[in-house]
């Protein structure tokens, strides 16, 4: 098995956490005889400190290149007076439209040993298990016109085709299928036209689905059950502002805005990155929470490579780290327990990982 793995690290703890997936990404490779190879690249505020741009042609032909893309995060504050494609965050944008991927899926999930973590009651997060399905290339973020006017006014378009709906719509349906079969759509129907156009296009989409259900709900009240009924979601399916915010939400079901991880797919290149930003306020000092960075890791292992096997085992690899109280501050703090390191946290997942390989492939060998 040879992959080509373009690592894109960005800005603040991007790096930090990226080095710790990319760890565990070369365990794999090693342990298993595969050719694992990752080709280091600028992004963001990193490539605008270089290049003077946010995604420089270098690194975007590296990308289209790649097997897979692995992201850290970009942001970073010395260049948040930028407007337009200059910024940190419009690199990202351009690299997620260069590379296509037009659905994002962010898994949400409570964790048990660490249950307690988590803000939220533990009977109340109990069982939670979603899947958020973003539309990752339409909406707000990419329609025309918009403008940041001089005379004091700015506005941006919200416009969706048909056939960006029914694409993502597709996904969403399919990865129910090897879920529990339940699509919750998501959207603002009763005031918005392309809310109206997203919920009778997913209607229409689902009868091609009729082993699935599907029900729709409004942003608004969902925001609030997300954090007092999640475990009576699975897929949730929204387009791409209300997934932005509905995903950071929902983090606190799983304890910390670092624990999640996500994969863009759907294009010609994946696109694999935490949900967390850069979060300037850790960077430099090695206590970022990477279980996001990891299981983002394990996500491209399943979607690109079709290594289930081995994407399984860095989630039990994760489980087993968590079950030990292996936890950044993000998460130890809450309890007062006595936080690790990051670099200690991949060191655990290193560890497990290699020990849960060869265990399987000396049983394989008898
Ligand atoms: P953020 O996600 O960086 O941080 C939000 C909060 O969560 C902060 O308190 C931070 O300390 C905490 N947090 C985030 N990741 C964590 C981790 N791995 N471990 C422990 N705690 C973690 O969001 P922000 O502060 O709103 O944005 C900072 C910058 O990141 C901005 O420039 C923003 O545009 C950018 N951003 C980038 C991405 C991306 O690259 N995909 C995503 C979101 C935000
Ligand atoms: C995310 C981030 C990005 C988004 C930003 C940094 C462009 O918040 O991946 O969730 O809004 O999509
Ligand atoms: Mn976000």
């Amino acid at each position: 098995m040879k992959l080509r793995i373009t690592v894109l690290p960005g800005d603040g703890i991007g790096p930090e956490v990226t080095k710790q997936a990319v760890a565990v990404l070369q365990t794999v490779s090693d342990v298993c005889g595969y050719e694992f190879r990752f080709d280091h690249h600028k992004i963001g505020g990193a490539a605008i400190e270089e290049f003077g741009v946010p995604l420089p042609e270098k690194t975007l032909a590296s990308c289209l290149e790649a097997d897979a893309v692995l992201l850290g995060a970009v942001g970073d504050r010395r260049f948040d007076h930028l407007t337009g494609e200059k910024r940190c965050e419009a690199g990202l944008l351009a690299l997620r439209q260069a590379l296509g991927g037009f659905a994002n899926l962010r898994p949400v999930r409570a964790y048990e040993p660490i249950a307690d973590c988590s803000p939220l009651r533990d009977d109340v997060i109990r069982g939670a298990d979603i899947l958020i399905v973003r539309e990752l290339l339409g909406g707000l973020y990419f329609g025309e016109p918009r403008e940041l006017a001089a005379d004091g006014h700015a506005f941006n378009t919200m416009r969706y085709h048909k056939h960006e709906v029914e694409r993502v719509a597709h996904i969403a349906f399919q990865e129910g299928r090897r879920r529990t079969r339940k699509v919750t759509s998501v959207d603002k129907a009763n005031v918005l036209e392309t809310s109206q156009l997203w919920r009778r296009t997913v209607t229409e989409v689902a009868k091609q689905y009729p082993d699935v259900t599907l029900e729709h709900g409004y942003v608004d009240s969902f925001a609030m059950q997300l954090v007092t009924t999640p475990a009576r979601f699975d897929v949730v399916l929204t387009e791409n502002l209300f997934g932005d915010i509905l995903s950071d939400e929902a983090a606190v079901i799983s304890g910390s805005l670092g624990m999640l991880a996500s994969a863009s797919v759907g294009g010609k290149v994946e696109l694999y990155e935490p949900v967390h930003g850069s979060a300037p306020d850790l960077a430099g000092k090695g206590i970022a929470n990477p279980y996001g960075a990891i299981q983002t890791a394990a996500m491209l292992l399943r979607y690109t490579a079709g290594l289930y096997h081995e994407s399984d085992k860095i989630m039990q690899s994760v489980n087993r780290a968590l079950a030990r109280g292996l936890a950044t501050p993000d998460l130890a703090g809450r309890r007062n327990r006595p936080a690790v390191s990051t670099e200690a946290i991949g060191q655990a997942v290193v560890e497990t990982i290699t020990d849960l390989l060869q265990m399987q492939m000396a049983y394989h060998a008898v």
